[in-house]
């Protein structure tokens, strides 16, 4: 059986494409090293770990666990690992930056350490593969016309991004300095099932439910490029099975949209679905609140490379995949409450202020935070 080490697994992304490979490669088996942040479940893959215990393993630690991480490779002897382990929230590194810096940054340059050691030990096998997960966001903000291609210049405007960049510097460095067969893949937003509700789309979907406010930041016509998740998974396999060491991919969905445009969409699917009509209908919720500082104001990918050179394309239509989003979050309250437990309720209060709007808030940060 084949082994693969991803990190980060019970996050986001990491859940669905733990989900996907294990649906999808039925002699593949999966180890999930992820330290539990509030923003990772083990609970997410529960299922999978009862369904098919020899084949999905879940091990809960820190990529920085330089030990930790040597002996599960030294064990394992995975034949590729897949990287999304990190600190993801752009409004969370505003006001908390140095995280990000010890996740995205030295976390991601620990790992690669641990990796090519074991990897040099094990005679450089020709197959052995490390993927990177990044995001677009390395590249700056673009004005109207445009899209980013992959030798377009980074130009990372928030911590977020600012780490993430350096993340992928030092992934290419390990190719280009001992031959490390790293690749980067820098994606556009994604959106989908087991999303944690601080990022826009769940957020406004959980906020529409419990009637309030819906904070769109600044003027609501900063766009996003979005990508269901199950296509970006499709698109990380077909980089992982195909791709070429040293490479870089840009991934995207060729979707732009508004965020007020997205958020007056959720509306008016969760008002079809709640059956709420005239002075009811959910739009009477947005609120236009403080802009985020740093905004970025459009992201879109030219998504070119990976489509002629390893033939992966997006599969699922925005208005779909949405309206499927919505019902997975309505038909998951419980995953919903479990999420929201935990330290949620003091993140919502910090970033949105007590009435939800933002009109208290100032950007303030503890000096070790
Ligand atoms: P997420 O915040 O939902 O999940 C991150 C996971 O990493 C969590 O399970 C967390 O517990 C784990 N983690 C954090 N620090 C860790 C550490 N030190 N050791 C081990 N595990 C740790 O993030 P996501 O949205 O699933 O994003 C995954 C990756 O994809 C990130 O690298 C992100 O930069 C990238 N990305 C995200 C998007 C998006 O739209 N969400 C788009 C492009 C790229
Ligand atoms: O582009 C890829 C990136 O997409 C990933 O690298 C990040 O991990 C991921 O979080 C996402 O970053 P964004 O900052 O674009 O996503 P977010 O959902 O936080 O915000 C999307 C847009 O919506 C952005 O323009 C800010 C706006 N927004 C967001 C929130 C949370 C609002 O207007 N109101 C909100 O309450």
């Amino acid at each position: 059986m084949t082994t693969l080490l991803v990190t980060g697994g019970a996050g986001f992304i990491g859940t669905n494409f733990i989900r996907h490979m294990l649906k999808t490669r039925p002699d593949w088996r999966i180890v999930n090293l992820d330290v539990l942040t509030y923003a990772g479940n083990a609970a997410n893959l529960d299922d999978m770990a009862r369904q098919m215990p020899e084949r999905y393993c879940f091990v809960r630690g820190d990529i920085n666990d330089s030990h930790r991480v040597m002996d599960l490779l030294r064990n394992e002897r995975p034949w590729a690992v897949v990287h999304f382990a990190a600190e993801s929230h752009v409004d969370r590194s505003i006001l908390g930056p140095l995280a990000f810096v010890e996740t995205n940054v030295t976390g991601t340059a620990r790992l690669l350490i641990a990796c090519r050691q074991v990897w040099e030990e094990s005679g450089r096998p020709a197959d052995f593969r490390f993927v990177h997960v990044s995001t677009d966001e390395v590249y700056g903000s673009l004005g109207p016309e445009g899209y980013f291609t992959e030798t377009t210049a980074y130009d990372p405007s928030s911590p977020y991004s600012a780490s993430k960049a350096a993340s992928d510097h030092l992934v290419r460095a390990w190719h280009c300095t001992y031959g490390f067969p790293a690749m980067v893949t820098n994606c556009s937003n994604n959106y989908g099932p087991y999303q944690f509700p601080e990022k826009l789309i769940p957020l406004m979907i959980l906020n529409i439910l419990e009637e309030k406010p819906l904070p769109v930041y600044g003027d609501g016509a900063n766009v996003r490029d979005w990508l269901y998740v199950v296509d970006h998974c499709e698109a990380l396999a077909t980089v992982l099975e195909k791709g070429a060491p040293g490479q870089t991919y840009n991934i995207g969905g060729g979707a732009e949209r508004r965020n007020i445009d997205v958020v007056q969409q959720l509306c008016s699917l969760l008002d079809d679905r709640l059956d709420r009509r005239g002075d009811r209908r959910s739009q009477r919720l947005i609120r236009f609140v403080t802009d985020r500082p740093g905004h970025d104001r459009r992201y879109a990918i030219d998504a070119a490379k990976i489509q002629h050179e390893l033939g992966w394309r997006p599969r699922f239509r925005f208005e779909e995949a949405l309206a499927d989003t919505v019902d997975w979050y309505l038909a998951n309250g419980p995953w919903v409450d479990f999420v929201r437990s935990g330290d949620y309720r003091r993140w919502i209060e910090t970033n949105y202020g007590p009435d939800g709007t933002r009109a208290a808030q100032t950007v303030k940060e503890h000096p070790t935070t």
